[in-house]
């Protein structure tokens, strides 16, 4: 085998990781450093983008030193990252004027109801496949031109440049020769127009953010640049570059239509490939430039659970019923069902296709006879409910049925989740051997356009099934299960709006 390799530098909220990948698709190393969250306020979230780039250098550096291989050996970088996430810095001196703006912060809500509340979200959805939501970044850029000091002007004058992490990342990367971004990334900004691929100038306009500020907007797949000489003895190619959740889709090689992945982090995000033209949803899911390849458009609807896996992390470090999360699912499985008990852990408000920011999350149908085994069951069984309840979204929109779902994340680990997933969606789901997939799309992603792989066809062989779990034949019991859970969140909203 060829000792070549693809080095994928995935950014995430938490922590940064680099991981190389050989010919075979196969991980050879990983690299992983976590780094600080700032919570100025209720509700804000933070992140120093001097720490991103110095956490995503030292992973790099620390990868390649692990595996031991000369830089000459890697024959493109692919970047995956954490999407949203906004960051100003200033041209000149390539400093930040203001700390990254992570994706949960809510402080720009009221700004994205005031845009609401005039009547523009049909025609922001049209254009950009989008809510008005502080998610979004357009919100976070407005907030830092009109809140720090003399931004307005500079930014007016030219001065500033505004990035996502990856625009960042190759920023740096480059040591500021360029300032660009690819289609799935912008396609999060609330500023682009997903059926153009430009950025829309009615949009900048209303959000008042000046042209000048943007980056290039590229594909997911072509040379964006060469690492600088600063970096490392060699000129490395930069060669692929898509928001994390696209990239996983990709990685599970979700390349036709109809296709869908769930990746079960702290969250869970849905996506399902709806083909070269973009499907606007009527059940409140976005829409969302899936990737770019050549003259290869794909689009995505997606839907995002702001609270899955960190369920788990709440049994234990709030609640104090597990030790460990892989602990769950033992404790979950000692009872043969919730005995009536549902969980809605609307911890921050309720994703799609709820978007309820007031919700909060609940425990109904408690007994005396209830304990923390059914509690601990209802908090996997809840993860399942909520993938159930966008996934048919996504088939109401699509108008089509999704034969299998491909699922990746920490929380893929426990086979009870999966198999009750499998059940509850009455749907087959695949583990695949490597669940590293987002960073494995973004290795994918540079590979083609380095020529490291030849195509999509060359990297089907490569991805592997680890297990599938079939869905046993409904008897009536998940659906008077989904009926009880509609009863729950019905009564999370009723709570919220009370
Ligand atoms: O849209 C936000 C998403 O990209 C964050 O992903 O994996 O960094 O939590 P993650």
């Amino acid at each position: 085998m060829k000792k070549e390799f693809i080095l994928s530098l995935d950014q995430g909220t938490t922590s940064s990781r680099a991981i190389l990948f050989n010919h075979r698709g196969e991980i050879v190393e990983i690299a992983q450093k976590e780094f600080t969250q700032i919570y100025p306020k209720s509700g804000w979230v933070e992140h120093d983008p001097q720490e991103i780039w110095s956490t995503q250098l030292a992973v790099m550096t620390e990868v390649i030193a692990k595996a031991n291989v000369k830089l000459e050996a890697i024959k493109g970088i692919g970047i995956t990252n954490q999407r949203e996430t906004t960051i100003v810095w200033n041209r000149k001196t390539g400093k930040p004027i203001y700390n990254a703006i992570v994706w949960q912060d809510r402080r720009t809500a009221d700004y994205c109801k005031a845009i609401a509340d005039r009547g523009l979200d049909k025609l922001i959805q049209e254009k950009t496949g989008l809510l008005i939501d502080s998610y979004f970044s357009a919100s976070k850029i407005h907030w830092i031109l009109n809140n720090v000091e003399g931004a307005k002007a500079m930014a007016d004058r030219g001065e500033l440049a505004f990035g996502t992490v990856d625009s960042w990342l190759v920023y740096n990367l480059t040591k500021g020769e360029k300032h660009v971004t690819d289609v799935t990334n912008a396609s999060r900004s609330l500023l682009l127009n997903i059926h153009t691929l430009e950025w829309d100038d009615e949009l900048l306009e209303l959000f008042e953010v000046p042209k000048s500020m943007l980056p290039q907007v590229c594909s997911s797949s072509e040379l964006y640049g060469h690492t600088s000489l600063e970096i490392g003895n060699v000129n490395i190619p930069i060669a692929g570059i898509a928001g994390d959740q696209q990239a996983a889709l990709f990685g599970q090689l979700c390349t036709e239509q109809g296709m869908a992945k769930n990746t079960y982090g702290t969250g869970c995000f849905m996506l399902m490939n709806v083909g070269n033209r973009p499907v606007i949803s009527k059940n409140k899911l976005v829409t969302t430039v899936a990737w770019k390849i050549g003259d290869q458009v794909n689009y995505a609807l997606e839907g995002s659970i702001f609270i899955g896996g960190a369920v788990v992390q709440w049994l234990r470090d709030e609640l104090g019923i597990i030790k460990t999360s892989a602990e769950v699912e033992k404790l979950a499985t000692s009872v043969s069902d919730t005995n009536g008990v549902y969980l809605v852990p609307a911890f921050s408000g309720l994703g799609a296709p709820h978007w309820n920011a007031n919700a909060r999350g609940i425990i109904v149908g408690l007994s005396r006879g209830s304990n923390d085994a059914h509690i601990a069951r209802a908090a996997l069984e809840s993860i399942a409910y909520q993938t159930y309840d966008i996934l048919k979204a996504m088939e109401n929109d699509a108008g089509s049925k999704i034969q299998e779902l491909r699922v990746d994340g920490g929380a893929t680990n426990n086979n009870f989740l999966m198999q009750y997933q499998a059940d509850i969606v009455q749907t087959k789901v695949i583990r695949p051997a490597v669940t590293e997939t987002t960073a494995m799309g973004a290795a994918f992603l540079a590979g083609l356009a380095v020529g490291f792989w030849k195509d999509i066809e060359e990297l089907k062989t490569l991805w592997k099934e680890d297990k599938v779990f079939d869905f046993r034949k409904d008897e009536g019991q998940y659906a008077a299960a989904l009926k009880e859970w509609k009863r729950a969140t019905e009564t999370v909203k009723f709570w919220a709006n009370y």
